[in-house]
């Protein structure tokens, strides 16, 4: 039967309301390509689970099924969130599949284009705060106790019961469950939704989360009140699922780190020039993480099963794509330019 999306295919297993009628773009299925390059790097079997293939370009939309949908059922009108790109872009396009009214608050001049764009062509009303991510989020938390709107930040449950299905597909495509799950911690949504996911099945991987350097609250211990990082996806200060992924990262055994933006970018291009797959510079963060950690503690990594996984699509961010490559060369529409130049390179 063709691919209907995540409610169809797990609905038994989503604590979501059973007789709700899904609202779905036919989310999820992405798929786990093979990294050869990093599998020989760290001697392990790397894989990357492509959630920039979903319908809006990131994981958010495994979370925006169920969260639109259990909204829906419970009567909601309009929708809230606030974002640092991605979940504005997902709600927004379920929101109009479903027909509600969306709002979503970002932080002004720290979004990536493509998101923004996203946002905008679904037709959501974009509120652009003069503050972070986290200014955004208490704001909507404060707006949602007063007025009757629904918030679908990872706050709201039915964002992690959708979100949890990556876990056991990336199981189904694995054969197994994976040594290692890498990927990188902003608001702490996704990395608690895997656990939740994995735990439910009784299975065990060790997570491996990171943070940017700029914006690691929970490596460091405490709230950061001015995060920054160009990879401005997870450029958040304060996680509200702190404490849930310090309980994941703790069950599984595993470790959270912090990788610098160079580290990140580093591990940006590999993945685009070296793999053939582009994803956006904080999904990224996860590989980065993963190099760091193997290249420190090798043994811990060789021989072992790993999947890393690329949160959303490079398309998400063009400005960072195109800013670090110059521009393109620039030749007349003839044949003997293209063999100087062509020659040129072969010098
Ligand atoms: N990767 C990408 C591409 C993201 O957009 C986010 C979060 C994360 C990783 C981190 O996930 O927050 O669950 O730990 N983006 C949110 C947003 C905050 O508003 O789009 P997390």
């Amino acid at each position: 039967m063709a691919w209907q999306g995540l409610i169809d295919r797990y609905r038994e297993r989503l604590d979501i309301a059973q007789g709700a009628e899904p609202i779905s773009l036919c989310e999820g299925n992405t798929p786990l390509v093979p990294a050869p390059f990093l599998s020989k790097l760290i001697g392990a079997e790397v894989h990357l689970k492509y959630e920039g293939l979903n319908p809006t370009g990131s994981f958010k939309d495994r979370g925006m099924t169920t969260a639109i949908t259990q909204a829906m059922f419970e009567g909601a009108e309009s929708v809230i969130c606030a974002s640092t790109g991605n979940t504005a872009a997902s709600a927004a396009a379920y929101a109009a599949r479903a027909g509600l009214k969306c709002i979503v608050l970002i932080p002004d001049g720290k979004i990536a284009l493509g998101k923004l764009a996203g946002a905008i062509a679904y037709g959501a009303e974009v509120v652009a705060i003069r503050g972070s991510f986290d200014d955004g989020l208490k704001m909507v938390r404060d707006v949602t106790r007063h007025a009757p709107i629904a918030l679908v930040n990872s706050v709201n449950p039915a964002r992690l019961e959708g979100q949890k299905t990556a876990a056991w597909e990336v199981t189904e495509q694995l054969g197994q469950c994976p040594d290692w799950l890498c990927l990188p911690v902003g608001n702490a949504g996704n990395i608690s939704a895997y656990w939740m996911g994995f735990h439910q099945v009784k299975q065990s991987p060790q997570l491996l989360g990171a943070q940017a350097a700029g914006a690691a609250p929970i490596v460091r211990g405490h709230v950061i009140e001015n995060p920054e990082t160009f990879a401005t996806a997870i450029r958040i200060g304060n996680p509200a699922r702190w404490a849930q992924a310090e309980d994941a990262l703790r069950e599984s055994n595993g470790k959270i780190l912090a990788v610098s933006d160079s580290e990140i970018l580093k591990a940006y291009q590999l993945l685009a020039q070296r793999e053939g797959v582009f994803c956006e510079p904080s999904s990224a963060a996860g590989v980065a993480g993963l190099m760091k950690e193997a290249e420190d503690r090798p043994d811990d990594f060789i021989g072992r099963k790993i999947v890393c996984v690329l949160t959303g699509h490079g398309l998400k961010d063009p400005d960072t794509a195109v800013g670090q490559n110059l521009t393109p060369t620039i030749i007349n529409a003839d044949v003997n330019e293209l063999l100087k130049h062509l020659e040129r390179d072969t010098k």
